[in-house]
């Protein structure tokens, strides 16, 4: 025990120099990947209560819309602002809802960034910034009619990746900052709320409806790329027709076809985005996750992957537990390893711990040109 003291100082002396020369995630998109900056808004789309986090450290509900670690997570490891032991076992090192990962669990070797409003809270900001931020938040969309008002939406999320742009500069100069969020990962899952916003009242033809978004998707991409950016992987949307909310809205339990038919043309329509705009800026460098084609291989052969439930979500009331949002009032299953989908909308950790598997280490058709692990090294 004499010992930890003296290492828990080298460690602090010894990271700025480590951080600031190599490179770093840094993440955006909606309640797939927010790790709490939904915590620091008022809105409704929270998930900082139980049954969330029944498997995450300590059972601790932090934000995440899943019963434990979500795809940013599976990115790279929680990590703390502060390490402040290695020596405790895992359940045991958990500090203000952070946990110091179990590290054979780290897919890309970067750890997984604190929220970008944790951040901003604490002094010494701008030496955070170079370690990774989080900017996603739940219900955000490419669209800033989606969800507006209650959550960061995506061009928000951008202003505030400008704003530690500017704070990284002040502190290191242009140069050096360019340099590192050059060598960095940017990760981003947006798209499915745009689609889950416009079911209701879609008059666009799918086709029309997904180049509207993708346009606005190239300036919003064109934006971070001038910011910097040169690594992006972009998660496309799932089979969104499946999630139990839209399967419990179909009387006969099956998927929404709408849905599923906006999602695929969105994939399909976001990788030639991207394909173009590696042409056009050269140095830009991407990993697309067709997540459509993923999702529909879990859902129609789960067995293949030890799932036993792909309809009904572990945590929610009514039909298919899918009408009520996971609440501490809601019933929650205990075989969550078995169910692809936690609540109404998001998947099970198991569901995200597979799909971000084949992300990192995976092939075309479903990552492609390279893979994020490839992508990581470039
Ligand atoms: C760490 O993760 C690996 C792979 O996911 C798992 O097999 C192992 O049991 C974990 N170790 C601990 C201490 O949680
Ligand atoms: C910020 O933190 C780093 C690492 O602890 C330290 O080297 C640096 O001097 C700090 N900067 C300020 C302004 O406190
Ligand atoms: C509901 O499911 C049926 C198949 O059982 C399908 O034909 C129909 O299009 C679905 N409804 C919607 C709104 O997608
Ligand atoms: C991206 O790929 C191109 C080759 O297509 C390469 O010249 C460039 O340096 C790469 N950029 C990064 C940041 O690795």
């Amino acid at each position: 025990m004499a010992l930890l003291p003296l290492f828990f100082l080298a460690l602090l002396s010894w990271a700025p120099v480590e951080s600031l020369g190599h490179k770093a995630l840094y993440v955006l998109g909606d309640s797939l990947a927010d790790v709490g900056n939904n915590n620091y808004l008022s809105t409704l789309l929270k998930a900082n209560f139980p049954y969330n986090g029944v498997d995450f450290a300590g059972g601790k509900a932090t934000g995440r819309f899943s019963n434990g670690k979500n795809a940013a997570d599976f990115l790279g490891p929680p990590r703390c602002l502060f390490i402040f032991s290695l020596s405790l076992p895992p359940s045991h090192s958990v500090f203000n809802g952070c946990h110091v990962g179990n590290l054979s669990a780290e897919k890309l070797g970067f750890a997984s960034p604190p929220p970008y409003l944790a951040i901003t809270s604490t002094t010494n900001k701008s030496y955070a910034f170079f370690q990774g931020v989080n900017f996603a938040s739940g219900g955000a969309g490419i669209l800033d009619s989606t969800n507006k008002g209650k959550c960061l939406s995506f061009n928000k999320q951008i202003v505030y990746f400008s704003k530690a742009y500017k704070a990284m500069v002040g502190q290191a100069g242009s140069c050096q900052t360019q340099e590192h969020l050059a060598k960095s990962v940017f990760a981003i899952f947006i798209g499915s709320n745009d689609i889950f916003g416009h079911l209701q009242e879609s008059k666009a033809s799918p086709q029309q409806f997904v180049t509207s978004l993708t346009s606005t998707f190239r300036k919003q991409l064109t934006r971070m790329y001038k910011l910097g950016a040169r690594k992006f992987v972009v998660v496309g949307t799932g089979a969104l027709g499946c999630c139990p909310s839209l399967r419990s809205q179909n009387r006969s339990g099956d998927c929404n076809v709408w849905a599923n038919s906006v999602s695929d043309l969105y994939n399909q329509a976001a990788a030639s985005l991207l394909r173009e705009m590696k042409t056009q800026l050269g140095d830009m460098n991407y990993s697309f996750f067709n997540t459509y084609l993923a999702f529909l291989e879990l859902i129609l052969r789960p067995e293949k992957y030890g799932f036993t439930e792909v309809k009904a979500a572990c945590c929610g009331l009514g039909d298919l537990n899918a009408e009520v949002a996971c609440t501490p009032f809601s019933s929650h299953c205990r075989n969550r390893k078995d169910h692809v989908f936690w609540d109404y909308y998001h998947p099970t950790e198991a569901t995200v711990k597979l799909l971000v598997a084949e992300m990192v280490d995976g092939t075309a058709p479903l990552v492609y040109p390279v893979n994020a692990k490839r992508l990581s090294a470039l």
